[in-house]
């Protein structure tokens, strides 16, 4: 798993040279798509100008096909999954623009037959460990449509191999480690907020597969109307079961970035508060893109530490085993 992470910046790189099929022109967009290949809905979203939905979840939300010139976009690294082909069954039932990204399975062949612009990303990954092929592609795809104007994906790559560096050597390491010593063994709340609360959920994301951890997201401004107020019984119990970690980005609202402190504060009578990890970069894509990659470093940590293997997914298999989508 760890050369996989190495490849990030050459994804970006690899996304950002692409030669993008034809898309028809839209005014708003909905990404479907599930898990390692669904977040790749929430970057678009956070790099759009334009309007982009994000559905996780089988057919398509009744409201969709009212949008202004919509696209449906769908994301399955596989190609197999059930919830993004019934998405697109629904879109075309609908008589909606499609277009597909995806390494292979149903989902291609649907687009070969049907004539619907493709992006096939390199196979023989783990959806999750090809994050920057499939987000960079569907953020390719979103600019094609013209709700996008700048991808932001060489920005990206180049912030991802600074912070990497070769052979994982980079200055992201120590960052990592140091919030990996202080997480391990704890259940992380990553806490976010915008374009940082998409990053927080890859880290949890990214906890809960890698590192066989639970993991949750807190996001703010909406945590302080709600969430702050379940850990003030606490007390000091839970110090040593769950570690906070704050994203941040220097562009967030002046009223947003005063909250995390505050917050932070009431979340620490009950938590151990690891630390702020902060976004580099001038798009929005590297923001979020240096953000990962500290993220899916820290989450490496914790799996050595748990003593777990990262790659395998043996409950995610066995669930789809069970339910028939392969
Ligand atoms: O990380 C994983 O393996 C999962 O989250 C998958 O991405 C998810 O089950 C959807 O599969 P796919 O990415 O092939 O559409």
């Amino acid at each position: 798993m760890e050369s996989m992470i190495e490849t990030l910046p050459d994804q970006f790189r690899w996304a950002a040279g692409l030669r993008v099929p034809e898309v028809p022109g839209a005014r708003s967009a909905v990404v479907c798509g599930m898990g390692g290949s669904g977040i790749s809905g929430d970057v678009a979203a956070a790099v759009a100008d334009g309007p982009v939905f994000v559905h996780k979840d089988f057919g398509l939300p009744p409201w969709v096909p009212s949008l202004s010139e919509p696209i449906v976009v769908a994301v399955s690294y596989s190609g197999n999954t059930e919830e993004t082909l019934s998405a697109v069954e629904s879109a075309r039932e609908a008589g909606l623009p499609i277009a597909a990204v995806s390494s292979g399975g149903r989902l291609s062949e649907l687009a070969a037959d049907e004539g619907w612009p493709l992006i096939r990303v390199p196979g023989g990954l783990q959806p999750r460990a090809a994050f920057g092929y499939l987000a960079g592609s569907v953020v390719q795809m979103i600019e094609a449509a013209g709700l996008a104007e700048d991808t932001g994906l060489d920005e990206a790559a180049s912030i991802t191999a600074t912070l990497l560096g070769d052979g994982l050597r980079g200055p992201g390491r120590q960052l990592a480690d140091d919030l990996a010593e202080e997480l391990a063994g704890r259940i992380a709340v990553i806490m976010g907020s915008g374009l940082t609360a998409v990053a927080a959920y890859r880290w949890k994301t990214q906890i809960n597969e890698n590192a066989k951890s639970p993991a949750f997201v807190s996001v703010l401004p909406e945590a302080d109307h709600n969430e702050v107020e379940g850990w003030t019984t606490l007390g000091t119990a839970l110090r040593r079961t769950v570690g906070v970690v704050m994203l941040r980005d220097d562009s967030e609202p002046p009223a947003v970035g005063a909250r995390f402190q505050p917050t932070a504060r009431l979340l620490g009578v009950g938590a151990t508060i690891v630390g702020e990890v902060w976004a580099q970069g001038t798009s929005r894509l590297a923001r979020l893109a240096s953000l990962t990659a500290i993220g899916d470093l820290v989450s490496l940590r914790l799996a050595r530490a748990a003593g777990v293997d990262p790659v395998a997914v043996d409950a995610i298999q066995q669930l789809k085993q069970t339910l028939g989508d392969s």
